[in-house]
């Protein structure tokens, strides 16, 4: 089977080219040193990148309060931006663009309330995972997270990326504004769905704003999304939901839309909504069209994977198939798929080139990432 069609160079709405259709999924690797870039890190994502056209940084931080794990990227200070410059250095090295994702983890930011930060959400309610107190944000909270977002864009633009990635996913705080489950307020930034979705999209506005504001028309503007939050009898909002959010992100204007299937999803690639006789890539495909590139993943580990969803997206993103094999991609070109590392010991992964932290807490699978366990372990 060919697989050409991975390799086709693709063009964003700004006119920037990707060398092939291929994503490095964002994947916090938990070896920042407070935050600040780490040798290993530079190594380890140089060599990940190369498998890609676009690779997307593990989530960074955008001020203190919004910090969820150990080790996790800041861009919450301009003295972050030496650090972040070498890592976006170290990925364009391996011919791919570099994308800083963008993020505040809201109610979920159990590091900042481990070092006494604080810690706000939407809305102060109890979650039965949580163990620390939650604070309800105030109209000012609200527009500081704002500028916060405006200020870290400004970082990764004078840090030298080619685009930053806004984490509108994954339980952080953009999605638990737009989750009826999370946001009970009463006042503009809640209740009905056009107030759910204020906030995100005003981030959204922010970040443009500056962009323009430099008038490098080559900056990528990514966007990240859960697309839809179903945790049993909790419906937070349907694809539906997400689908006219998306639409209004689309008239702001986005180069690429990531449509996250895990962060508490876990879903295969060809997954379809409930109700649905269509894949999340057929729907969101069908919203997005040419107005911006889309990319889905999930689970890919050899390149049938891709062919299940390449013509229904731009693009597929690729995460642990690429902590547990750096050469996924040669192996591909190079017509040796079969050679694909797909699963792994805990003696293998300390062999191939992984922060040592991260190898050391996919040791401990009892206590780490027990939603996206790599195959194996
Ligand atoms: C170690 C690890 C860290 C992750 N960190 C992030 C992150 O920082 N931001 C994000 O949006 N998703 C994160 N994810 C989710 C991935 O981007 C991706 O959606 C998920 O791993 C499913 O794709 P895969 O099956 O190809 O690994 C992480 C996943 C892993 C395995």
């Amino acid at each position: 089977m060919t697989y050409d069609k991975f390799f086709d160079t693709i063009t964003l709405p700004n006119g920037v080219k990707l060398s092939n259709r291929l994503m490095m999924a964002p994947m916090c690797d938990d070896s920042a040193e407070q935050g600040k870039v780490t040798e290993q890190q530079l190594s380890y994502m140089n060599s990940r990148a190369a498998n890609v056209g676009i690779a997307v940084t593990g989530y960074a931080y955008v001020n203190d309060q919004g910090i969820q794990v150990e080790g996790q990227l800041s861009v919450s200070r301009d003295d972050d931006i030496e650090g972040l410059g070498k890592l976006a250095k170290a990925i364009k090295d391996a011919g791919a663009k570099a994308i800083l994702q963008l993020s505040h983890a809201g109610r979920e930011s159990g590091i900042s309330a481990k070092y006494g930060k604080g810690v706000y959400a939407p809305t102060k309610m109890a979650f039965p995972w949580v163990d620390y107190e939650i604070k309800e944000m105030t109209e000012q909270d609200i527009h500081d997270l704002i500028n916060d977002f405006k200020e870290a864009t400004r970082r990764a633009i004078l840090a030298g990326y080619d685009g930053i990635e806004i984490h509108n996913c994954n339980h952080d705080i953009l999605q638990q504004f737009f989750s009826s489950y999370s946001n009970l307020r009463d006042d503009e930034w809640g209740g009905n769905h056009s107030n759910r979705m204020k906030l995100p999209l005003a981030v959204l506005k922010g970040v443009k704003e500056v962009i323009e504001e430099f008038g490098n028309k080559n900056f990528i503007l990514g966007w990240r999304v859960s697309p839809e939050e179903i945790h049993g009898e909790n419906v937070g909002y349907l694809v539906e939901d997400m689908l006219d959010q998306t639409k209004h992100a689309l008239t702001i204007g986005i180069d690429y839309l990531n449509v996250s299937l895990s962060g508490g999803l876990n879903y295969d690639l060809d997954a379809k909504p409930r109700d649905h006789d269509e894949t999340f890539a057929e729907l969101f495909k069908k919203l997005t069209q040419d107005k911006c590139l889309l990319f889905i993943g999930a689970h890919v580990h050899h390149p049938e994977d891709i062919m299940k969803v390449i013509d229904q997206t731009d693009g597929v993103y690729i995460g642990r198939a690429l902590l547990l094999d750096p050469e996924f991609t040669r192996k591909i070109r190079e017509n040796r798929a079969g050679e694909i590392v797909a699963a792994i010991s805990h003696k293998q992964l300390a062999q191939i080139g992984l922060p040592d932290r991260l190898v050391k807490n996919y040791s401990s699978p009892d206590n780490y990432q027990k939603g996206i366990p790599l195959p194996g372990l």
